[in-house]
């Protein structure tokens, strides 16, 4: 699809100003047939963002759903119809979703203490799958699947889209390809955010059921550390804990049992040593990468503080003292991408997705890349639990993973 009918498609969406051209006139504002039908397995909240983004891509078609839970099909049909006047067909099994001839790809959007168990089914039907981060809760699973992977003919991209905000995006090109800050040395990732939102069973507020914090919503964070170190973990510290959310909640008389604060530090095989830093009772998302290297520092922040008529806001900064001209600039994408979810990058997961199917390559997540995101946050957790520095190795030769 050209970048103009994509361009297209998108102003289309901002009303029907335009909905009394005729569809065989239109030219710009013209839908090209999707080139792939996928389906979606988990309409909570991720599965309708990529239901929602998905559609408005126009690259993927949802063909259809499937669901265990009887209110999340509801809203999603509710949402779907909202979007397109495409049918929206539900299957009443994982196994009748994942093998209908009519379609090429499946979206894996369950909560991730499933994610193995759905993979089983979805990996038979040889379609191109998509699983949403974590890929596993535990580093057994995380392995499990590497190994399925490494045998499978189709695609299998992890959903850590982080790498497509624009300001990661940014910060990608100029630490990796533009190498403006000389050799990466030290690497700092700070996450301020509101707590953990709502979810069907309320699996985020459970270890078991999430891998725990530093597992759930962290690797997305460890995933940028692996890419901007280009190296391997190998020692993992940190401390934490629940001081302040969900300390008196409880569900199915069970008590949470998630940190909402840490700091994790990483130190990897080239040398490279990385800091993250978590509180999740802050009144804002507020996100912020500084690479260091013998050259140069970047800054890269993501700020969203929910004032009235406060617009995302980011920064950039990428100081080269005498080595190279330096710069400061505020990377964005345009609105309405951005308000497409997780500030645009959502958007651009898919189009990796459909390019893969396609038949090219991207720099989305790989199983591989989804593994040793799940390590470094499994190594964390443990860290806290344990009050100890794990050593990467022995972890994983704690758990039988032979790499
Ligand atoms: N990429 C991101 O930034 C991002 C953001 C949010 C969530 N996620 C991930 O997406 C996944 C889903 O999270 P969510 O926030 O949408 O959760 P959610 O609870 O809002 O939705 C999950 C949906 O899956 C359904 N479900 C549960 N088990 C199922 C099964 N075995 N088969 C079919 N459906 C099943 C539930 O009924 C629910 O509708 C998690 O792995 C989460 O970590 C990723």
């Amino acid at each position: 699809m050209s970048r103009e009918k994509i361009d297209g498609q998108l102003f289309s969406y901002t009303g029907p100003a335009f909905h009394y051209i005729n569809e065989e006139e239109r030219h710009f504002f013209a839908k090209e047939p999707a080139q792939f039908r996928v389906n979606l397995i988990g309409c909570g909240m991720i599965g309708m963002e990529h239901m929602r983004v998905a559609t408005r891509v126009g690259r993927s078609a949802i063909h259809g759903v499937f669901d265990l839970n009887e209110r999340s099909v509801k809203v999603a049909k509710e949402e779907f119809a909202k979007i397109t006047d495409e049918d929206f067909k539900v299957y009443d099994s994982l196994e009748a979703a994942c093998n209908d001839p009519e379609v090429d790809g499946i979206l894996i959007c369950t909560p991730n203490f499933t994610h193995l168990d759905v993979l089983k089914v979805a990996i038979k039907s040889g379609k191109h799958i998509f699983m949403e981060k974590p890929m596993a809760t535990k580093l057994e699973d995380a392995y499990e699947i590497t190994k399925m992977a490494k045998e499978y003919g189709a695609v299998l991209q992890i959903g850590l889209q982080y790498r497509y905000k624009s300001i990661y995006s940014e910060a990608i090109h100029e630490v990796l390809e533009r190498k403006a800050v000389g050799e990466v040395k030290m690497i700092n990732i700070m996450e301020h955010r509101i707590p953990f939102l709502d979810k069907v069973n309320q699996w985020n507020k459970f270890s078991k059921f999430s891998g725990g914090t530093l597992v759930e919503k962290c690797c997305h964070y460890f995933d940028l550390m692996n890419l901007f170190a280009q190296s391997r973990p190998v020692r993992v510290y940190a401390n934490g804990s629940q001081s302040t959310n969900f300390r008196d909640f409880e569900f199915k008389g069970e008590k949470s049992d998630i940190l909402d604060s840490a700091f994790v530090t990483v130190e990897y095989e080239n040398g490279v040593r990385a800091g993250f830093n978590l509180c999740m009772f802050a009144p804002m998302f507020h996100e912020e990468l500084l690479v260091c290297g013998d050259e140069g520092r970047v800054k890269a922040a993501e700020i969203e503080d929910f004032s009235e008529n406060a617009r995302l806001r980011t920064e950039m900064e990428v100081f080269c003292g005498q080595n190279r001209p330096s710069k400061t600039s505020q990377p964005s994408y345009p609105k309405l991408i951005e308000a497409s979810g997780h500030n645009g990058a959502t958007w651009f997961e898919h189009i990796a997705f459909a390019d893969q199917m396609a038949g090219k390559k991207t720099n989305s997540a790989t199983v591989e890349e989804g593994f040793w995101s799940v390590v470094v946050g499994c190594a964390a957790e443990e860290s806290v639990k344990t009050g100890k520095i794990i050593e990467v190795a022995e972890l994983l030769k704690s758990k039988g993973i032979d790499l």
